[in-house]
């Protein structure tokens, strides 16, 4: 079996972090959401990895995976020229994945647990597709499945007014070669993209067997500020182990689980794990609280923050409290004591800023 991750596509709802670079490597608790994907599948014991990419990110996700061979893998790069759909993301793979099974991983999503025993009900059941779903709350806004209590798929509808049921399409699929001959014939939708709803649908209608696995831990698509940091709270929670290689001055308190790189320094600061920081990065007279994740070589001066991400390069100076906010890379949040009470701001485009 191979596998292909898609790590094309627009990427608009994470404006404006996706202006300067790809939403699969904004990192979740330090590592780039895409990590994460890649380990899964090679956990599942893939070698054979292909990873679908823009002409716009494209060079910017090759520089940060490399050629696999982090994983002991080997990876190869297509480039989808247009953002033409997940169906369109399949046919521009087709001769990488030369008439063999397939997993199918959006760049964006993560799981809560690994995928071997997915691929093995697809290895021992052998149906057409087998698609991952989800319970949520709020099917309408999904790709919602209609199945038996079988788990056969009887039907897909995206986004219904009228849900079948509140099971909603996880962003990884795995489907045997058949897929091609119903993405040939199917027409674009409405927003102009092949979707690949409508080529599982397409399979249901040609009679093949299409069966479901419901995933019982969580599920985040990783492609909205939100979700970005509910998936930075579950990492922190769940998989950061403490461990830190930093210089701590006796003035500072660390307390639970807090992991911090090699070359940064806290200074006269409280940290209350957990926590995630990078290399080269200074803490000085800060107090940084729970969930938070701050990248390399940035800088937090006479500050507080707690359940943030702050990226690479950044500095905050005098800021009282920050919470809940996504800082992307190289920014300077600083307290200009001579504004009173009046803000200055340099914000790029489809930026959000609440005071
Ligand atoms: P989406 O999040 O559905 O689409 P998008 O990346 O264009 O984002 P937005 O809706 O915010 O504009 O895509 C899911 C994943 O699949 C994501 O990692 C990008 C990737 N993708 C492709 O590789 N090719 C495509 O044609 C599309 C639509 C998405």
């Amino acid at each position: 079996m191979k596998a292909i991750i898609l790590s094309g596509g627009k990427g608009t709802r994470l404006r404006p972090l996706t202006y300067s670079g790809a939403k699969q490597l904004v990192p979740v608790a330090n590592k780039p959401i895409l990590f994460y994907c890649i380990d899964n599948i090679v956990q599942a014991g893939i070698t054979d990895v292909g990873i679908i990419i823009s002409p716009e990110t494209g060079e910017e996700i090759k520089r940060a995976v490399g050629d696999g061979s982090r994983w002991g893998i080997s990876i190869e790069y297509i480039q989808q020229d247009v953002p033409g759909g997940l169906a369109h993301a399949i046919k521009t793979a087709r001769n990488f994945l030369a008439g063999s099974s397939f997993i199918m991983y959006l760049g964006d999503n993560l799981i809560g647990t690994r995928i071997d025993t997915f691929v093995r009900e697809f290895n021992d059941n052998s149906p057409e597709a087998l698609i991952l779903l989800k319970e949520v709350d709020n099917p309408k806004q999904f790709g919602v499945a209609d199945v038996t209590k079988e788990g056969k798929v009887l039907r897909l509808i995206e986004k219904p007014e009228v849900p079948p049921s509140n099971l909603a399409l996880v962003g990884i699929y795995i489907f045997s070669p058949k897929i091609h001959e119903a993405i040939d014939r199917i027409r674009p939708s409405k927003r102009g993209e092949l979707e690949i709803t409508d080529a599982i649908q397409e399979l249901i209608d040609m009679g093949c067997k299409v069966e479901s696995f419901i995933l019982e831990m969580w599920w985040l698509d990783t492609g909205k500020k939100d979700d970005m940091l509910t998936a930075n709270v579950i990492v922190l929670d769940e998989w950061l182990k403490a461990g830190i290689d930093a210089k701590v001055d006796d003035k500072s308190n660390i307390l639970g689980r807090v992991s911090i790189g090699k070359g940064s320094v806290v200074r006269e600061s409280k940290i209350r794990g957990p926590v995630v920081i990078g290399e080269n990065t200074v803490v000085e007279n800060s107090f940084i609280g729970p969930y938070t994740s701050i990248g390399n070589s940035v800088k937090i001066v006479r500050s507080s923050v707690e359940h943030s991400v702050i990226m690479d390069g950044s500095e905050l100076n005098e800021i009282e409290r920050l919470e809940e906010s996504l800082i992307g890379r190289n920014v300077r949040i600083f307290r200009n004591n001579k504004l009173h009470k009046a803000l200055r701001l340099m914000i790029g485009d489809d930026s959000v800023v609440e005071v």
